[in-house]
């Protein structure tokens, strides 16, 4: 007979709550998340190991293991909750201010004014290096029906492709209808139907913007983030004419000593498709933990329209052809900055932003 795959969630489940009672700051606690709860977590894996059971009894080891996987979410959100208090309560108490501090600080009134958030001028930066290559610049909203974020990308309904997108759904409408959105390439659907309404072709534009995805937050991912999508649509552009301005981009904004490289990849709106990487400026290309030691980081991903996307929005893909790109703007900042961990840009760590100023 053979085992269960769930034979050692009892055990697995008692040691991953020993794990968290004995984290002992907010730091650890953060640097082991993803190993407790994300996509590489033993919960993850037992979860992917159920697909060998009968469906009958899938189902109820499938509840098994979320019932296990709430206790210890439960459990890692009530250590955090702890370690964020005893943070607060040491913080407060090394930052308690004598009757001769209060004095030199009201001398130095106004001590701060603020500064946009790197991430901020990082996209204007990133819109700068495409303004000056003839791009314009254009903006989308975040919440966005299904229809733009995938199908009219050439995602139908229950597209296995979804998977690459680990979706926020809006409670409005038809249960999971309306989405936050999980990329900008929806933004590059709005221009080109607004193109082909207007018969305003060709396009050659930066959307930059807020995404969102059910990502556990890791050294290179945030729930959070920002994109900057390209798109071109005009007459006779070729794969060289992508990979021309993905290399004048990379050499404006990183300068000559970073490599680019583009590697085969697969996105149900281009075809070909390509992932977009460049050095790890964190190690130069040794191997770190920021990038998994493979020397390099991915900033995203780019191809040449699927026809198909062209058609959904009336645009013939006879006369018409281009590309479409899509990179992290918080990649992008991490790279330029040389900042280990991304968490840090939503940590409201004023040491760490007043270095950005
Ligand atoms: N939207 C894709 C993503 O976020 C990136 C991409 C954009 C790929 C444009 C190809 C073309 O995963």
């Amino acid at each position: 007979m053979s085992t269960s795959p769930l034979a050692d969630l009892p055990h697995e489940t008692a040691r991953l709550l020993e794990e968290i009672a004995a984290l002992a700051s907010l730091e650890q606690l953060r640097d082991i998340e993803p190993s407790i709860l994300g996509k590489r977590s033993v919960l993850s894996s037992l979860q992917k190991s159920l697909g060998v059971l009968a469906p009958e009894d899938r189902r109820d080891a499938g509840a098994q293991l979320q019932g296990a996987r709430r206790v210890v979410e439960a459990a890692f959100e009530a250590r955090r909750s702890d370690l964020a208090a005893l943070a607060r309560a040491a913080l407060l108490e090394s930052d308690r201010l004598e009757l001769g501090d209060v004095v030199v600080n009201a001398v130095r009134w106004p001590a701060s004014v603020g500064h946009p958030s790197l991430v901020a001028v990082t996209q204007r930066e990133l819109e700068d290096v495409f303004v000056a290559m003839g791009f314009t610049v254009s903006e989308g909203p975040e919440v966005e029906s299904d229809w733009y974020n995938f199908e009219a990308l050439n995602i139908p309904p229950a597209h296995p492709a979804r998977g690459m997108w680990d979706t926020f759904y809006v409670e409005l409408g038809e249960p999971e209808t309306v989405v936050l959105r999980t990329h900008t390439s929806p933004t590059q659907v709005h221009l080109k139907e607004a193109a082909a309404l207007h018969g305003s072709l060709p396009i050659h534009a930066v959307m930059p913007g807020r995404c969102f995805r059910r990502d556990t937050p890791d050294a290179r991912h945030l729930a959070t983030f920002h994109q900057i999508e390209g798109l071109v649509v005009d007459r006779g552009i070729a794969f060289s004419d992508l990979a021309g301005v993905i290399e004048t981009f990379t050499r404006a904004y990183f300068g000559p000593d970073i490599e680019s490289r583009l590697r085969p990849a697969f996105f149900p709106f281009t075809e070909p498709s390509a992932e977009f990487e460049v050095t790890c400026t964190i190690c130069r290309g040794a191997g770190c933990r920021t990038c998994s030691q493979t020397g390099w980081i991915e900033l995203g991903g780019c191809g040449m329209l699927d026809p198909a996307v062209l058609d959904a929005v009336g645009i013939d893909g006879d006369e018409w052809s281009g590309f479409a790109f899509g990179f992290g703007i918080d990649r992008c900042a991490q790279m330029r900055h040389q900042i280990a961990d991304m968490r840090a840009l939503i940590d409201n760590d004023t040491r760490f932003l007043r270095q950005f100023s």
